[in-house]
């Protein structure tokens, strides 16, 4: 199938199946008018930076609970968001939060639009920049986090070593994502790499793409993404 068909199964099966997280918006909700809100789609890449999705769901509750917008966290002292950050670990990436808040709050609490605006921000890197814009503000970014290497390496079973594969993946990526939805394209392929193409024992049988990954095909696809001899 071509990649628009395999953007649309992705895209229907992220409808069914998403996971239900308190940052996100309904599966098509821009089509409807709706909008992801700037502010928690960045809190919530920030804190997933290097930390599980189990684990940063209540921190994501406490940090909109005490500060709604990002004027609010801009008002709060230092310290107050040090404290609340306190367990997440990688407390550079707290600094980072609360000067990026300072930042956009003094240009009128408006985050940039696109991924070169959002990359000047601190605490903001090429991945949590291309999230940002898919996902509140419906570009087609290409998102390529460790799910999505695993999910695009195993469908076109790229035997190149991960490490050497970083451009072939994002050039696949960057054909897949569609014009439309490039938010929930993101984040289903997000999903379908964390419940289904899962490193070890994939459930191949429930895969959405299962007819156009050669991986399947191949009939071992734990073997890829592929990992560099020793
Ligand atoms: N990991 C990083 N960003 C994510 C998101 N938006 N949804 C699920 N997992 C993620």
């Amino acid at each position: 199938a071509g990649s628009q068909d395999i953007a649309s199964r992705l895209l229907a099966w992220y409808d069914a199946h998403h996971r239900d997280l308190p940052w996100r918006v309904a599966p098509g909700a821009f089509a409807r008018g709706a909008r992801a809100d700037p502010y928690r789609v960045w809190l919530s890449e920030v804190m997933l930076q290097q930390t599980t999705v189990e684990a940063v769901k209540a921190y994501f509750r406490n940090f909109v609970e005490k500060w709604p917008t990002v004027e609010a966290l801009a008002a709060a002292p230092a310290e107050d968001v040090m404290k609340a950050w306190a367990g997440l670990g990688y407390y550079s990436r707290a600094r980072n939060l609360k000067a990026c808040a300072d930042l956009v709050a003094l240009r009128g609490g408006r985050f940039p639009d696109t991924e070169a605006g959002l990359r000047e921000l601190p605490g903001i890197g090429a991945y949590t920049a291309a999230a940002i814009a898919a996902i509140a503000f419906e570009r087609p970014a290409a998102v390529v986090d460790g799910n999505v290497e695993r999910v695009v390496t195993r469908l076109r079973s790229i035997e190149t070593p991960l490490s050497e594969a970083k451009p072939q993946i994002r050039a696949l990526v960057e054909k897949l994502v569609p014009r439309t939805r490039p938010g929930d394209f993101a984040q289903a392929t997000m999903d379908l790499g964390a419940t289904i193409c899962t490193p070890k024992r994939p459930r191949c049988m429930l895969c959405p793409v299962r007819e156009d990954c050669s991986a399947v095909l191949s009939g071992d696809p734990e073997h890829f993404p592929v990992r560099p001899p020793k």
